[in-house]
C-alpha cells in the first residue's frame, strides 16, 4: 500500500504534518511530492525543520506563476512522478493550486484522491480556493470533511454520501501537538520576547481578493491603524510576501511601517506563530488557518473578509466578519474584548490525522 502526499504551501505542510507523523509511526510506504508553490525559507523550509518532517523524496521546483502557468507546469511535473511511483491513493489537504493540480493528475491516471478538509464552501466563485475546491472534492474518492456542515455542502452538490468522513481538522491536531513543543522551546520564548512589548493584537493578511485590489487593502490598512490608535494597541503583522509586495507597488507600506504601533516582521515558523496567537488579545486575519486556530486557542477573531467557509468559527461565537469596513471593525474589536471565551472548538478532538490514516488502510485493504 503506497501513499504520495502532494504538498506545496505553508498551511498544507503545517496541516499535513500530523498525517505524515501517523505515517512515519505506522512504518507505512509514503513520501512526499513538493510543489514547491512556497520556496522562501520561512514560507517553506522552517515549516519542515520545525515540525520535524522529513525531506520530500520530490521537489519540483514550480515556485510561482499565474494561475495558468503554475497549475500547468504542476500538472506536468506531478505526472511523471506518479507514473513513475504509481502509489495507490494521493493525499491533498486543503484548497490551493497544489491541490487541484495534485487531484487533477492523479484522478486522470485513475489513482484514488483523498481529500483533506473537503467541503468547505465560501460560495464565492471569484476566490481562485473556491473554484480550487470544488473541483477537487468532485474527482476525489475518499473527502475528509471536518464537520458536519462541510458534509452537508458534498451533498448538497451531489456527492456520494459513503465517500464522506467526518473526522474533524487535522490543524486541531497540528496546534496542539505543537503548542506543548513551543512552549518548552527556549528559542521560541527568546523570539517572543524580542517581538513583544505590551498587549498586542495580531494581523495576517494575504488573500488575492483583499491584497492585489488596491481600494480594498487601502480601506483594510486604514482600519488597521485606526484600530491601533483607539485601542492604543501595538499590532504585531508578519506579513506574507505577496502582501509585502503588494503594499510597495500600492505605496502602502511605508505609511503601515512608518506607525509606531504597527510591527511588521518577516513570516515566521509555526511554533512562534502559535505563541503569537496564544498570547494575543485579538487576531485580525483573512487567512482560514488562523481564523480556526484562533477559535482552538479561545482567542477572539475577527475575520477581514465578507464571506467565510469557516461558519463555524462565527456559529460559535469566536469570529466576526468585518469585510474591508473600517466601522464595523472598530465595532467588532469592542464586542470580541468583551466577549466570553467560552465557547467550544467546532474541529474535532486532535485525532484527525490517526482517524484519516485509518480510514484510507480500510478502505484500500477491500
Ligand atoms: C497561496 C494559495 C492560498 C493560500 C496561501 C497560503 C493559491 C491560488 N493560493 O496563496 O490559497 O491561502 O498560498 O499562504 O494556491 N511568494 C514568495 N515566496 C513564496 C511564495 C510566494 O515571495 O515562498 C510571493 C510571490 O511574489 C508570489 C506571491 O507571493 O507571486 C503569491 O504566491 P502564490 O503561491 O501564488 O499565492 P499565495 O498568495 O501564497
Ligand atoms: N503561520 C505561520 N507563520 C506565519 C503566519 C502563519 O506559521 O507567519 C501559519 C498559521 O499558524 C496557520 C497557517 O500558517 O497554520 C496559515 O497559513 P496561511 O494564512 O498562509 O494560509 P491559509 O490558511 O489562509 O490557506
Amino acid at each position: 500500500m503506497k501513499f504520495s502526499i502532494i504538498l506545496g504551501t505553508r498551511p498544507e505542510i503545517i496541516k499535513l504534518s500530523p498525517i505524515i507523523r501517523v505515517l512515519k509511526k505506522i512504518n507505512m510506504d509514503w513520501h512526499i511530492i513538493h510543489t514547491n508553490q512556497h520556496y522562501s525559507e520561512n514560507m517553506d523550509k522552517i515549516f519542515f525543520e520545525e515540525l520535524n518532517l522529513p525531506k520530500p523524496k520530490y521537489n519540483l521546483n514550480i515556485g510561482s506563476g499565474s494561475h495558468g502557468e503554475q497549475t500547468g507546469k504542476m500538472l506536468i511535473g506531478i505526472e511523471k512522478v506518479l507514473l513513475k511511483e504509481k502509489p495507490d491513493v494521493v493525499i491533498v489537504q486543503g484548497d490551493t493550486n497544489t491541490v487541484l493540480a495534485g487531484a487533477l493528475t492523479a484522478s486522470k491516471l485513475k489513482i484514488d484522491v483523498a481529500h483533506v478538509e473537503a467541503g468547505l464552501r465560501s460560495f464565492d466563485r471569484n476566490m481562485p480556493e473556491e473554484i480550487n475546491r470544488v473541483l477537487t472534492d468532485h474527482i476525489s474518492s475518499y473527502l475528509f470533511a471536518p464537520t458536519e456542515i462541510a458534509k452537508n455542502n458534498l451533498l448538497r452538490e451531489g456527492i456520494e454520501e459513503n465517500k464522506i468522513f467526518v473526522v474533524g481538522n487535522t490543524i486541531v491536531d497540528a496546534t496542539l501537538q505543537n503548542l506543548k513543543i513551543a512552549e518548552k522551546n527556549e528559542n521560541v520564548r527568546t523570539f517572543f520576547n524580542s517581538v513583544v512589548d505590551n498587549n498586542y493584537f495580531l494581523l495576517t493578511l494575504h488573500r488575492a481578493e483583499n491584497v492585489d485590489d488596491k481600494e480594498r487593502l487601502k480601506n483594510i490598512i486604514d482600519g488597521i491603524l485606526e484600530t491601533a490608535r483607539i485601542y492604543n494597541k501595538e499590532i504585531i503583522f508578519p506579513i506574507h510576501p505577496r502582501t509585502k509586495k503588494r503594499l510597495k507597488e500600492f505605496n502602502l507600506f511605508d505609511k503601515l511601517k512608518n506607525n509606531k504601533k504597527i510591527k511588521i516582521i518577516d513570516p515566521v515558523g509555526y511554533l512562534e506563530f502559535l505563541i503569537l496567537e496564544k498570547n494575543a488579545d485579538l487576531i485580525l486575519t483573512d487567512s482560514g488557518g488562523v481564523q480556526e486556530e484562533a477559535c482552538i486557542l479561545k482567542i477572539p477573531c475577527i475575520t477581514l473578509r465578507d464571506n467565510t467557509e469557516r461558519p463555524e468559527t462565527v456559529k460559535v461565537g469566536a469570529n466576526i466578519l468585518v469585510g474591508d469596513n473600517k466601522e464595523k471593525l472598530i465595532k467588532s474589536v469592542e464586542i470580541m474584548l468583551n466577549k466570553k471565551k467560552n465557547w467550544k472548538n467546532p474541529f474535532g478532538d486532535g485525532k484527525s490525522g490517526e482517524k484519516i490514516v485509518k480510514i484510507l488502510i480500510n478502505k484500500l485493504e477491500k
